[in-house]
């Protein structure tokens, strides 16, 4: 297939779900209606829903077939043990907690760890984990590499974590660090990998002041393969290989199968430490299940394990990056500001960038996300101000970027709809200045970007 340059889905489509195609004074109506917040529209005003990754896949016919295998079984269910050996294969931790999904597992495992006086290190965490750890009373520390805090950098382990700043932590504060985390690949920052060499790195520092290393591994995957294409001495290994390598420089993870578990809902945490694995444990059966379910029925169980064989598959994979790719690239070669490389799941547009007439305070990612939707009917999502600007103690500061994230689901869209989104990505871009900022008249005090709501300036 490298011959060829068309991208073609490793796939035929065997059932279809219906578009509704709207106009744009239906949109501008829903958008009124919805507060000017995206996630509070009817996702049938949407044409193309790149909202999220999360859950928004297509599973495959062998996944609904393992469906129909599904064993409800309260404890014990033999859908559990499948579930089991197949997020063993990949990720051989000693305890496995199945949670309905991601934020779920990091909710148990930093109520265990976190607590005032804590900080929790992370490349950069992703909305629900931060506000997991702040919920129990502990910092979220981003640690990037310098490199991620520039947009239009390249960098092939753009998702890496800065072993020194993490070093200058545990000099001076290791016993208030619980747990130090990497995401792969790191979401908020671009979507971008981290190497293998870059998790031994800091897998060192921690075994320096015995600290343990947990992944949010939810894109685990996508990661592995952009290891193989870009990191030295690994082009030639296995996908899996290249994954239970990620398993083994760390004590444990969390994961949500939504994601690169090819499934619609789930997640787990998994880990080696037996004391740790019983209080979570203890948690887990106060609020999501028993521990041979946590909140899944038997047939997602099983759409997992299916999912897990499917997502390690190279043509998959090769297909997953490269189209993700394709819509960047096309964006790029528009000169519209993004950031690069390009990431795995998702295509970060850089709205401070395109619209330096809107300052962060007046959220340039929400007016964007706004006119694509406006004029396109597709729906994106701000990372910036919006999503993290306001803090625990009450004050607003910019984020340290205002992106657009077109996240790209799993398996769903075809090369036409990416074609249809360049144009109107294009379209909107080249208007960018007549675009205006919003201002905020409601929002909660915590995870504000779901719930407020807005107004234009
Ligand atoms: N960690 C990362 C890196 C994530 O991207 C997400 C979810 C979670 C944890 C939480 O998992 O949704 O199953 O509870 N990200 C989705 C997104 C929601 O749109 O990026 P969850």
């Amino acid at each position: 297939m490298e011959r060829w340059k068309t991208i073609i889905e490793p796939f035929r489509i065997h059932s279809v779900e219906p578009i509704r195609l709207t106009t744009r004074e239906e949109r501008e109506r829903a958008l009124k209606a919805a507060g000017w917040n995206l996630f509070n529209l009817h996702a049938d005003d949407v044409i193309i829903d790149l909202l999220t990754d999360s859950g928004t896949g297509a599973m495959s016919r062998d996944q609904w077939a393992a469906v129909q295998h599904g064993d409800e079984s309260y404890a014990g269910s033999p859908s559990w043990f499948t579930f089991l050996e197949s997020v063993r294969e990949l990720w051989p931790y000693k305890h496995v907690i199945p949670t309905h999904q991601g934020r779920a597992a990091e909710r148990i495992l930093f109520s265990v760890l976190g607590g005032p006086g804590k900080v929790v290190p992370n490349n950069t965490h992703f909305d629900t984990t931060r506000a997991n750890v702040e919920a129990t009373g502990a910092e979220a520390l981003d640690l990037p590499i310098p490199e991620a805090l520039h947009p239009a950098t390249v960098h092939p382990f753009k998702g890496n974590m800065d072993v020194t700043a993490l070093e200058r932590l545990l000099d001076e504060r290791a016993e208030e660090v619980p747990v130090v985390f990497v995401t792969i690949t790191n979401n908020s920052g671009g979507g971008q990998p981290v190497s293998l060499r870059n998790l031994r790195a800091v897998r060192t520092v921690c075994d320096r002041h015995a600290i343990p290393l947990f992944l949010d591994a939810c894109r685990f995957a996508e990661n592995a393969w952009f290891i193989k294409l870009r990191e030295e001495g690994q082009g030639g290994r296995a996908i899996p290989d290249i994954v239970r390598d990620m398993a083994s420089l760390a004590d444990g993870m969390t994961m949500s199968a939504k994601k690169d578990g090819l499934a619609n809902i789930g997640g787990w945490l998994a880990m080696n430490d037996d004391q740790l694995a019983e209080q979570c444990r203890n948690l887990l059966i106060l609020t999501e299940g028993f521990p041979t379910y946590g909140g899944l029925a038997g047939r997602d169980l099983e759409a997992i394990a299916q999912g897990l064989r499917e997502v390690v598959d190279e043509d998959y994979l090769r297909y997953r990056i490269r189209s993700t790719e394709y819509l960047g690239d096309a964006i790029d070669a528009a000169g519209v500001p993004l950031v690069k490389p390009i990431g795995g799941h998702a295509v970060y547009l850089d709205a401070r960038a395109l619209l330096p007439h809107i300052p962060p305070l007046e959220y340039p990612g929400h007016a964007l996300s706004v006119a694509l939707y406006r004029e396109g009917g597709i729906r994106g999502t701000e990372i910036g101000t919006v999503m993290f600007g306001r803090h625990p103690d009450g004050t607003e500061t910019p984020a340290a970027m205002d992106l657009v994230r077109l996240a790209i689901p799993r398996r769903t869209y075809t090369q036409s709809h990416v074609d249809y989104v360049i144009e109107v990505v294009r379209f909107v871009a080249e208007r960018a200045a007549q675009l205006r900022g919003f201002r905020i008249v409601e929002e909660p005090p915590r995870l504000r970007h779901f719930t407020a709501k807005f107004e234009p300036l």
